[in-house]
């Protein structure tokens, strides 16, 4: 993604948490784009990972606390932090976003923070409680009025065995967001629109009970993520899901696949179609208006079933408001890839992403994809990925793509 940034420089700052030690990979990745990264560690960071490991990834001199009196002598904390284009705080503690929320100048990092012209963005890791506190929620409220750009966090199992919100963002992403940052060559979709369809429906039984599926929304909502990542302008019509939506996107929340339908029309002209919802095949033909009753020695009532719109091949059916681009998924538990050409041939689109959901593969609900890219000129396997980066290699392609197809 993006060509190679030779003369960019990254300030990052490294606060305290266990998810410092995913800071060299992104450091690695950010040399591999020629990104200079200068580092800076509160105290509590080099608990975590030693400023040895930075600096010898980095290839530059490591700021810390430790150092900070003959640093000020030497440099000066305005200089440092004004001569990068951007600075990044991973892992962004709970207690640094609370500092910087303050405005607070107590070490080298927040000193830096408070003194720098450039654009900051943050990468929160911290457990799940922390982040749901409404403290932390008032300080993420402040930081983002004054525009910090934030990366995360994702959800799953995190280091103290809880789940929930509060694990860092992958490496990938948050180069995705320096990226995006740093350059706006790297905003190759700025002018489009892009809707994403994401998570499941709900199909009413009656008023309290559904037919639902598993899945979690969780690719759809990277997808949509990562489009806006690139400059597209999005929007996310989402069945129900506990997911919390992308930042800077237009989300669209519906339950039912017809209403799920209805307002990706209504999202319509768009450039981009990505149809990444598990929308449910079938709905109850007349949905009870009161709750089913258990009627004692009667039958168990039958459920009478009829079909659903299907979202994907009525926005891939040729007509003035066809999306230049329409991409479908498919979840298949056999012949995963034959099943993809098969479906993409059908429905009318021009890509399908295949995974393989059997549940020994974890994928439905879980953290990461193995997916199987279907095309006009062929299939390609890409390799187990977590889905944040599934997502932004599947924009990256749609970017790649649709200037060929414009
Ligand atoms: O036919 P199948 O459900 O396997 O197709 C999956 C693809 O079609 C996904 O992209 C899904 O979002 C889309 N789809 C849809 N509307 C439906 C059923 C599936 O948009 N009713």
């Amino acid at each position: 993604m993006g060509a190679p940034m030779a003369e960019k420089r990254v300030l990052l700052i490294v606060a305290g948490g266990i998810a410092a030690f995913k800071v060299p990979e992104l450091i690695r990745l950010l040399r591999g784009r020629g990104i200079g990264v200068t580092c800076v560690l509160t105290k509590a960071a080099a608990e975590f990972v030693t400023p040895l490991t930075l600096q010898t990834l980095s290839e530059n001199r490591v700021y810390s606390e430790m150092f900070s009196l003959t640093d000020e002598s030497e440099i000066g904390h305005i200089q440092l932090s004004r001569s990068a284009d951007l600075v990044v705080v991973a892992p962004a503690s709970a207690n640094i976003l609370a500092r910087m929320a303050g405005g607070l100048a107590d070490d080298l990092a927040t000193t830096l923070l408070l003194a720098t012209d450039k654009r900051v963005l943050v990468a929160p890791a911290m457990n799940v409680r922390m982040w749901d506190h409404a403290a932390t929620v008032a300080n993420m409220a402040t930081l983002r009025s004054r525009g910090v750009g934030v990366i995360g966090p994702n959800s799953g199992m995190m280091a103290c065995n809880e789940a929930g919100f509060g694990r860092m963002s992958e490496p990938e992403e948050i180069l995705a967001a320096i990226l995006a940052a740093l350059e706006p060559g790297a905003r190759p979709l700025a002018g489009l629109h892009a809707l994403v369809t994401s998570g499941p429906t709900h199909e009413p039984i009656d008023p309290v009970r559904y037919i639902a599926n598993r899945s979690s929304g969780k690719q759809g909502h990277a997808i949509a993520a990562a489009l806006a990542a690139l400059g597209a302008r999005v929007t996310l019509v989402s069945g129900p899901v506990s997911v919390p939506d992308p930042v800077g996107v237009k989300v669209v929340r519906v339950e039912t696949a017809r209403q799920m339908l209805d307002a990706s029309q209504a999202a319509l002209p768009a450039d981009i179609a990505v149809c990444a919802a598990a929308v449910a095949d079938f709905r109850v033909a007349s949905a009870a208006q009161g709750k089913i009753k258990k009627v004692p020695g009667a039958p168990p009532p039958a459920i009478e079933l009829t079909l659903n719109p299907d979202i994907l091949a009525t926005l891939s059916a040729a007509g003035p408001s066809r999306p230049r681009l329409v991409v479908g998924f498919a979840a298949e538990t056999d012949d995963v890839v034959a099943h993809a050409q098969q479906k993409r041939a059908r429905k009318g689109c021009d890509w399908i992403v295949a995974n393989d959901v059997r549940p020994e593969t974890g994928i439905m609900g879980g953290e990461a994809n193995a997916v199987h890219l279907a095309t006009e000129s062929g299939v390609e396997d890409w390799p187990m990925l977590p889905k944040s980066e599934v997502a932004a290699r599947l924009a990256a392609r749609i970017a790649q793509s649709i200037g060929k197809i414009a």
